[in-house]
């Protein structure tokens, strides 16, 4: 739940929410076009999950990476993917990221720590 007694809480699932729709790269893709919009097709070999869940496994292990990685390290991924520069992880631009992000799992169950490829 959103506090409603603390207005910087809010202000942060408001901001998260403008990242995740915002067009960015030289792509010029929002999150939401490929986790909204796109999700259940194919990109190259992988298929594109939905929003919702996503964050209920994280930590994450990946065999790309060989060990296991943060939600903002994904970040970091889904960012370069569109060739945006990518925000510092634990930054603020992030950390709103991750609020309206969980925000959207709530009721869901913690699964993690996942794996993935
Ligand atoms: C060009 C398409 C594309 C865009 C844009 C994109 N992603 Fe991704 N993302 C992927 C692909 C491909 C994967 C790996 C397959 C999967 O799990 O969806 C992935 C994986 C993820 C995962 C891990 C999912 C899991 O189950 O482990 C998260 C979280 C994520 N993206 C968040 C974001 C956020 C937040 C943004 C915006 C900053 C974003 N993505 C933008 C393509 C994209």
């Amino acid at each position: 739940m959103i506090p409603e007694d603390d207005p910087r809480a809010l202000e942060a699932y408001e901001k998260g929410k403008k990242f995740y729709y915002t067009n960015r790269g030289q792509l010029n893709f929002s999150c939401a076009n490929c986790h909204v919009q796109n999700a259940g097709m194919k990109i190259r070999s992988d298929m594109l999950s939905p929003a919702l869940g996503q964050t209920t496994h994280f930590p994450v292990y990946r065999s790309k990476w060989g060990t296991v990685g943060t939600l903002h390290r994904r970040f970091t991924g889904c960012n370069k993917q569109v060739r945006a520069k990518p925000f510092k992880a634990q930054g603020e631009e992030y950390r709103n990221l991750e609020y309206f992000l969980t925000y959207m799992s709530n009721g869901l169950t913690l699964n993690g720590p996942g794996a993935r490829k």
